[in-house]
């Protein structure tokens, strides 16, 4: 087992991250729980794979599951409930910690599960997808979609711990790692250079599955999101720029229908979407834009969205976005490679020119 810490500093909140080989044959999760109870959360698709593995990581307590059926489309307050209909009929308390074994979905609803069941209870997540320990089990945001909005219902609730075991990845899909790359190259975009350098020379290598580079990357990631996080924990201000390319990206996977175009895809186009219109504005150079739309096609994303969309579904979608404040539409660009900014500074007719493109900046 070989193994890598750090650290979300959140005062009384603060939490490990490990990361590294075989995790879940250690017995590093006993410490977090606190009470005797524990109920995992996981999907049809992962439990198969690792609940064994989980379980037998764990202290003789009572252990309880709810196995998801899986996919995007079920994250709603609709299959939360059996997450609290477990919780009720086997009579846990206060002092139960819920376990998310799984990627974003099951980590997202077993975190609002844990932030609202009694007004909060302990939570652990551990992560098999790439998207999920890079980005989504750091940093405690927690929910479920709305028929008329992605992630709308929600919370801000820190785990325990997270426990980002590399070797979950081999079991999981191409486009899903791609997916998950997505939000690892975000990271040098927004704040890294040296970064993304690293990640433009390594790609192949971690399109490969090397699962020491692939390690390496889900540390960086891990590190920048936790540096970002401990600044602006419920968003106020810089935690923003985590969002590069999610608005744009939201607006997709709504059009598209959830779960058709994943997260990270629609991330990916998104982010190609907000490169371009940085370059309208003068920031980024025609340069910059061919090296982010080279990384992402290294990692096999996708650059244009979808053909079928329009401008004017864009500007409807974009409208709920959580980023507008008062009516004004606000986006986060990028003021150079490694340098981000949340503006409203940019014209309707620029950001129409964006999104009516046929070609990029
Ligand atoms: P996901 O949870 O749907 O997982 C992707 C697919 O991979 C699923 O079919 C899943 O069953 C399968 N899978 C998971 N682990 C596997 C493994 N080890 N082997 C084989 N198959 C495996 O998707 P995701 O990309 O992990 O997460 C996307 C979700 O995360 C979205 O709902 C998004 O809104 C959310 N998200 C949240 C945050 C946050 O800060 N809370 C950040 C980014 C994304
Ligand atoms: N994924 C964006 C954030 O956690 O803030």
């Amino acid at each position: 087992m070989t193994q890598q810490t750090l650290n979300v500093d959140l005062g009384d909140r603060s939490y490990p991250i490990f990361v590294g080989k075989d995790l879940f044959l250690s017995s590093m999760l006993a410490p977090y729980i606190r009470g005797n109870q524990v109920l995992i959360v996981s999907n049809s698709t992962v439990a198969p794979l690792y609940m064994d593995a989980l379980r037998a990581a764990l202290p003789d307590i009572q252990i309880d599951e709810v196995i998801l059926p899986d996919g995007e489309e079920y994250k709603n307050l609709t299959y939360l409930n059996a997450v609290y209909d477990e919780l009720l009929t086997k009579k846990h308390n206060r002092t139960t910690t819920l376990i998310a074994l799984g990627g974003g979905v099951v980590g997202d609803m077993t975190g609002y599960a844990a932030a609202s069941y009694q007004r909060g209870v302990n939570f652990i997540q551990v992560p098999t997808t790439l998207l999920s320990q890079v980005d989504s089990s750091v940093g405690g945001k927690t929910g479920v979609n709305h028929p008329l909005g992605k992630n709308m219902i929600g919370a801000f609730h820190q785990p325990q711990v997270v426990l980002a075991s590399v070797d979950a990845l081999e079991t999981l899909p191409d486009r899903e790692l791609s997916a998950g790359l997505a939000e690892v190259v975000k990271y040098g975009f927004i704040y890294d250079e040296a970064f993304l350098c690293w990640l433009e020379e390594n790609m192949a290598d971690l399109v490969a599955r090397d699962s020491g580079k692939l390690s390496q990357a889900i540390y960086r990631s891990c590190e920048i999101k936790a540096e970002v996080v401990a600044q602006d924990e419920r968003e106020g201000g810089i935690r923003a720029i985590l969002n590069l390319g999610h608005t744009f990206g939201h607006a997709i996977e709504a059009n598209q229908g959830y779960g058709n175009w994943l997260h990270g895809e629609a991330v990916a186009a998104g982010t190609m979407m907000a490169a371009d219109l940085s370059c309208r504005l003068g920031w980024l150079t025609r340069d910059d834009v061919k090296r982010v739309e080279s990384v992402l096609l290294a990692a096999n994303l996708p650059v244009r969205p979808p053909q079928d969309m329009s401008a004017a579904d864009f500007i409807e979608l974009m409208s709920v976005d959580k980023k507008v404040l008062d009516g004004q539409l606000r986006l986060v660009l990028l003021k150079g490679l490694g340098e981000a900014v949340v503006t409203e500074e940019f014209s309707a007719d620029l950001l129409q020119e964006t999104l009516t493109a046929d070609s990029y900046c």
